[in-house]
């Protein structure tokens, strides 16, 4: 058996293999693989015993959920309109020259993944990205710059502003 199916038969034991926890069970594969591999969603269709289509169908709906590896961080750009006339577009151009990826992926050393998203509800802090559930308001393209050198920066213990 692979590492993939061991990782998802555990999770569909604790929900008792009951076809009502499938987006539980799709949300907690998510959370501990970062992403859906096709051999997941095979995994869970045969183990619930819901039909191939219909889980693939909850996997593609949510865009919390992603069927392709994402990074460790996944960089939200708000496009929403208040942060778009705020110059959120130079903001996304920004952070894909700086990462050298386009919207919708990875970074080859796996660290970030670009992506744009409708308002996110802090309107009044716009541009706003959000980068695993913390809000970075008031974005210029000089921050956005050096957001992800302050990220990395972050993780090893550095207190770069
Ligand atoms: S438009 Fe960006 S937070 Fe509302």
């Amino acid at each position: 058996m692979s590492e993939i199916q061991t990782t998802v038969d555990s999770i569909v034991d604790q929900y008792q293999a009951d076809p009502t926890g499938l987006l539980s069970v799709l949300q907690d594969i998510q959370a501990k693989m970062n992403y859906l591999p096709q051999e997941a969603l095979e995994r869970v269709s045969e183990r619930m015993k819901v039909p191939m289509p219909r889980v693939a169908g909850l996997a593609t709906f949510y865009s919390a959920f992603s069927l392709k590896p994402r990074g460790r961080r996944v960089i939200n750009v708000c496009m929403g309109t208040a942060c778009h006339v705020r110059g959120a577009p130079l903001i996304l151009d920004t952070l894909e020259r700086k990462l050298g990826i386009g919207i919708d992926e990875t970074t080859s050393d796996g660290e970030f993944t670009l992506l744009k998203v409708g308002c996110l509800g802090a309107c009044a802090l716009g541009p706003i990205v959000e980068v695993n559930g913390e809000i970075f308001g008031q974005m210029t393209v000089t921050k956005a710059d050096k957001l992800p050198d302050k990220l990395l920066k972050e993780d090893r213990g550095g207190t770069e502003k």
